[in-house]
């Protein structure tokens, strides 16, 4: 580019409008009564979101192409496109009870720099794609963040494809199923550089006052189904003493999750998300219980003390009560460090653009933490409101979730022009 050209690109800003307007559209497709979005990975509804997103790219003129994992990268053509592209996104998948931008704003912001560039006619000397990542909540499909983590190798297509929703249904059908089972092999693809916007989800730039997280990195996480067997027998006539009550012994176990990450804080968290109870019955005395852990920490020796003592207290309690109770490691990904040249750039960019900056930690997984590991990586967050997410009430502002776009655009502009 010209220094007439990236003068032109720094005075550029995106409009607010049309993202909000395109990110009130798509929030539509799985609409729930209470403002929130129901839009689980690979269901009929995914399937609209993607052929929304798609209608637009192919208006703002961009090539669409799908891999084998169903990740959809959309191409916008570059002055020499034999350099690796500058790439953002996220993903479109909800949680069941999920908000409006919670990934969506990531894939939204990214086609509204491509439309904004178009309106200029500004021609980057790289490539710039954005990617929807398929299956990014990992709540019907397990592991979480699979299109990324398939695309960088983390996890093999064949597991991928394997893996069930509660109905028992594979993966794999269910992506031919609805029409994204793409062609491209995953990862054949390079990548200059990847940043990826996204609401924060937690609490803390609301609380500090600042419109711009320069996301440094991002929390390690280690995800385990756990099932205690004991007996079923009649709640009336069965005495106490000789009990085998699967839920009363889980249900210690998921106190002890609570209380491992309290002791490892800041950094650790700890949850039990999702419980089955076998059969399920007022006055039959738990069989079976199944239930999820969601371990988190900053650190992969901290995430590995806090499995430890996870396993050591299920061992003490199957030799005090003699039910067996088993751990099965489902998910997982090492804390990620983001690049700091990237970091740098977001940290610049939002200070020429007049927008308050701070460097922040990410509690929540995304796709960027797979990226991060074959290609520079940062991360852009903006605030939400009272830091909720996962929650159909979540809400960000427009004119925050603009300023994201406009570093996003920044960035990807500086990181275009080599
Ligand atoms: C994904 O949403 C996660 O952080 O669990
Ligand atoms: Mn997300
Ligand atoms: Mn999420
Ligand atoms: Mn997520």
């Amino acid at each position: 580019m010209t220094s007439k050209a990236k003068q032109r690109v720094r005075e550029l800003r995106i409009d607010e409008t049309r993202l909000w307007d395109s990110l009130m559209e798509l929030a539509r497709i799985g609409a729930t009564p209470k403002g929130g979005v129901c839009r689980q990975a690979l269901t009929d509804l995914d399937r609209q979101g993607r052929d929304l997103v798609v209608r637009w790219a192919r208006e703002a003129g961009l090539s669409v192409t799908v891999d084998r994992i169903g990740n959809g990268f959309l191409r916008r053509s570059g002055l020499d496109d034999s350099l690796p592209p500058i790439v953002t996104g996220s993903h479109i998948d909800t949680q069941p009870t999920g908000g409006k931008f919670d990934g969506n704003y990531g894939v939204l912001a990214g086609l509204e720099v491509m439309r904004t560039l178009n309106d200029h006619g500004i021609v980057t000397q790289a490539p710039l794609e954005v990617v929807w990542w398929t299956n990014e909540e990992g709540c019907r499909f397990v592991p979480v963040m699979m299109g990324s983590g398939v695309f960088t190798g983390a996890v093999t297509l064949e597991h991928a494809y394997a893996a069930t929703d509660a109905e028992g249904k594979r993966l794999v059908d269910e992506l031919s199923r609805i029409g994204y089972l793409g062609a491209q092999e995953p990862g054949h693809h390079p990548i200059g550089a990847y940043f990826e916007a996204h609401i924060e989800q937690g609490p803390v730039l609301e609380a500090e006052g600042k419109t711009i997280g320069a996301v440094t990195g991002v929390l390690g996480s280690r995800w385990f189904d756990c099932t205690v067997t004991g007996m079923e027998s009649h709640a009336g006539s069965t005495p106490m003493s000789s009990r085998r009550d699967a839920l009363q012994v889980a249900s210690v176990l998921m106190q002890e999750v609570a209380a491992c990450a309290h002791r490892h804080a800041p950094d650790g968290r700890g949850t039990v998300g999702r419980v089955e109870v076998f059969p399920n019955s007022r006055n039959v005395i738990p069989g079976r219980v199944k239930f999820s852990i969601d371990l988190r920490h900053g650190d992969d020796a901290g995430c590995a003390e806090m499995v430890d003592e996870i396993r050591a207290k299920a061992a003490e309690l199957m030799a005090s009560t003699g039910l067996d109770i088993r751990l099965e490691e489902v998910s997982a990904y090492p804390a990620q460090a983001f690049s700091p040249r990237c970091v740098d750039a977001i940290t610049r960019a939002s200070d020429d653009l007049a927008y308050v900056a701070m460097p922040i930690v990410s509690g929540a997984g995304h796709d960027a933490v797979h990226v991060a590991r074959i290609a520079p990586t940062g991360m852009i967050f903006v605030p939400c409101r009272g830091g909720i997410s996962h929650n159909e009430i979540e809400h960000a502002e427009p004119a925050d979730l603009a300023a994201g776009c406009n570093v996003l655009l920044q960035v990807m502009a500086e990181f275009a022009d080599v």
